[in-house]
C-alpha cells in the first residue's frame, strides 16, 4: 500500500490547518513533504488506507491530537544553546537582580522547554550563583505544547549529542548536577527541587502560571506568522512582572512585531516602555 501516491491538494490543506489549528504553527504547502514524513509512520501504524481517514480520526479523537501535537512539533535544543545568553544570565541579569530584590525568589518561564535542557542549564546556572549568594531563591517553570517531549523534560534523562555536548563544554556541571549511568545521565535531585514542567499552549491566556522575572521564549517565535507572534507575545507579557526581562533565539527579533516590550540588547527586551520615557514622565 503506498500510502503517499497522489495526496489531493484539499487533503494537505486540511493537514496543514490541523497544524495551525492545533499549535499556531504556520506551514504552506511546501512544508507538505515534512508533514507527510512525520505523519506517515502514525497513519500506517493505525491501519489508514490514506491521510483523508487520518483527518477523520483526528476529528473524532481528542487522544489523537495529543500524539499529532507531538509528531509536528521540532524539538531541536540543547544545554547552553547560544552561549552569550548565558554568559549575560550568569554574568549580568542574575547580580543585577539579586542586588536589586533581595528577600525575592527569582521566577523564570522556560516557555517553549522542549525536553528540558533549556530550563535544567537555567537552573544550574542558579546553584552556581546560589553558591556564592545563599540567600538567592529561584524558581524554574518549562512548559511546552507537547506531552510527549514534556515526559523527556520531566524524566530529566539524556543520552547521546546533547549529553556529549555538556560533557564537552560545561564537564564540572555535568559531574555535579548529574547522576552518570553509562551512556546515560540524569539531572540529580537537588537540581530537580527548583524546576517543574506542566503543558501549556502558548496561544492560550497563562492564567495560572503565575507572575515571572525572567521568560526564556526562545526557537519557538519562528514556527508563527506574524499574526501568531503577535498573540502569543501579548499573552507571554501578561505572565510578566513590569520590567522584567524577555529572551528571544538567536534568529528572532521583535523588530516587526509591535509589542509592549523595549529591545535591551540583541535577543534580550525588557517589559514597558524604556526606562529614560518613564523617569521623563515622571520628572
Ligand atoms: C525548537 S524547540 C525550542 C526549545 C528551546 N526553547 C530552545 O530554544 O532550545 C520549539 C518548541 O516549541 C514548542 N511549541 C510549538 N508550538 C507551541 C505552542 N503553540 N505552544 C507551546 N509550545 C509550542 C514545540 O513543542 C517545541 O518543543
Amino acid at each position: 500500500m503506498d500510502i503517499d501516491k497522489d495526496v489531493e491538494a484539499s487533503v494537505q490543506r486540511a493537514l496543514i490547518e490541523k497544524v495551525r489549528r492545533h499549535t499556531g504553527i504556520a506551514m504552506n504547502e511546501r512544508k507538505w513533504t515534512m508533514l507527510k514524513g512525520r505523519l506517515r509512520r502514525r497513519v500506517m501504524a493505525l491501519g489508514l488506507p490514506d491521510y483523508r481517514d487520518y483527518l477523520q480520526v483526528l476529528d473524532a479523537s481528542s487522544e489523537e491530537v495529543r500524539d499529532f501535537i507531538d509528531l509536528v512539533t521540532t524539538n531541536e535544543t540543547s544545554f547552553f544553546r547560544t552561549p552569550r545568553i548565558w554568559e549575560y544570565f550568569a554574568q549580568s541579569y542574575l547580580p543585577q537582580w539579586h542586588a536589586a530584590h533581595a528577600g525575592t525568589p527569582l521566577r523564570i518561564w522556560s516557555a517553549a522547554a522542549s525536553s528540558g535542557e533549556e530550563a535544567w542549564t537555567t537552573a544550574m546556572l542558579c546553584e552556581e550563583f546560589r553558591a556564592s549568594e545563599p540567600a538567592f531563591r529561584y524558581a524554574v517553570v518549562g512548559t511546552d505544547i507537547s506531552d510527549g517531549i514534556l515526559a523527556s523534560a520531566r524524566s530529566g534523562r539524556y543520552q547521546g549529542r546533547n549529553i556529549e555536548g555538556l560533557r564537552a563544554s560545561h564537564p564540572a556541571l555535568l559531574q555535579k548536577w548529574f547522576r552518570s549511568e553509562g551512556a546515560q545521565a540524569t539531572v540529580n535531585d537537588a537540581l530537580r527541587a527548583h524546576v517543574s514542567f506542566r503543558q501549556h499552549n502558548l496561544y492560550a491566556l497563562p492564567r495560572d502560571l503565575g507572575q515571572f522575572d525572567l521568560v526564556l521564549l526562545r526557537n519557538v517565535l519562528i514556527y508563527f506568522d506574524l499574526d501568531g507572534q503577535h498573540a502569543v507575545l501579548s499573552n507571554v507579557r501578561r505572565a510578566m512582572k513590569p520590567d522584567a526581562v524577555l529572551i528571544v533565539g538567536e534568529s528572532e527579533s521583535l523588530s516587526r512585531v509591535s509589542t509592549g516590550f523595549t529591545f535591551e540588547q540583541p535577543l534580550i527586551y525588557r517589559n514597558g516602555r524604556p526606562r529614560e520615557e518613564r523617569d521623563h514622565e515622571h520628572a
